[in-house]
């Protein structure tokens, strides 16, 4: 199977967890499942921002990123945590390789343009394309990639995107069975329960109901789109607990929320009404 497993900033901060993250992607790719790790590190970023005496500025939730910003990404993403995460994977047994969009051009991106703000963002952007030969030679020799959120531009810049955005791209880019999200809470909440599974529709009622908010809202967007995409399904799962990975990359039963695409629940809806009608 050929999945995208994006993994949370949040969760590249303790040893621990990084370790026991490697160790269920080392087991994945060992059973000869065909992975690309995406990381995200916003909040290790922001801190390396302030260290450096660097304010962040966000606009509708994006970063805006001048060069010196960009600069600093490049430093945590592609260099600091993107390095730790290949180590600590080719440690548990599995070799692994760190890469940022420029190392065969693997990642491409476009600059985000948004209308309200000279400028724009700066060095944000979106991504256009994968090299997925690139990918299959390192499947081929069961290694696996691990990939930071940047992409290159045609103007040879590097460009931030979005981790989730960029996981669910890629999974589409890639034709990825699924798209795991590795996040820093148990699955999508309604109050403290934990929804076991969700479609488009509950998407959009959750988020009008204001029971979603902040980044997870952007993780549901980039779900939504990656099964708009031909993914067939995404499963956003606590990364802290163990072999939540192993299971959410299994068939049976998945721990977090599983997002299934509309068309399939429409089509069962519809059956449903029928059989009921009948
Ligand atoms: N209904 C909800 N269910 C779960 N989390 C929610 C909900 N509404 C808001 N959130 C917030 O969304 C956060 C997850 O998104 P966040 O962007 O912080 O992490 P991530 O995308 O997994 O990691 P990163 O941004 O580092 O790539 C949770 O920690 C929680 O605070
Ligand atoms: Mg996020």
């Amino acid at each position: 199977m050929r999945v995208v497993i994006k993994l949370a900033g949040a969760l590249l901060e303790r040893d621990e967890d990084v370790q026991l993250l490697a160790r269920q992607i080392a087991e994945l790719a060992r059973g000869g499942n065909e992975l690309l790790v995406v990381h995200g590190g916003g909040k290790i970023f922001t801190a390396t921002l302030a260290r450096m005496g660097i304010a962040s500025r966000f606009v509708g939730g994006l970063r805006v990123t001048d060069r010196e910003t960009r600069d600093v990404a490049v430093m945590v993403f592609a260099g600091l945590l993107n390095k730790k995460l290949a180590g600590a994977i080719s440690l548990a047994g599995q070799p692994a390789v760190g890469i940022s969009a420029s190392d065969a051009a693997c990642f491409l991106a476009e600059p985000m343009q948004i209308e309200d703000r000279e400028g724009g963002l700066g060095y944000v952007g979106y991504l256009t394309e994968v090299n997925v030969d690139f990918l299959r030679s390192l499947w081929r020799e069961a290694i696996v990639p691990v990939a930071c959120c940047m992409g290159l531009g045609a103007d040879g810049e590097l460009y931030n995107i979005n981790a989730d955005h960029m996981a669910a791209a890629a999974a589409e880019f890639i034709h990825a069975d699924r798209l795991i999200f590795m996040t820093d809470v148990a699955g999508v909440l309604d109050g403290d329960k934990v929804l076991s599974a969700l479609r488009g529709t509950d998407i959009e009622d959750l988020i009008r109901h204001n029971k979603v908010s902040g980044g997870m809202i952007l993780k549901l967007e980039a779900a939504k789109r990656a099964l708009a995409g031909g993914v067939s399904e995404v499963r956003i799962v606590g990364g802290t607990k163990p072999r939540a990975l192993v299971a959410a990359a299994g068939t049976g039963r998945c721990p977090g929320t599983r997002v299934l695409p509309v068309v399939r629940a429409a089509a069962k809806a519809a059956n449903g009404a029928t059989q009921g009608a009948a």
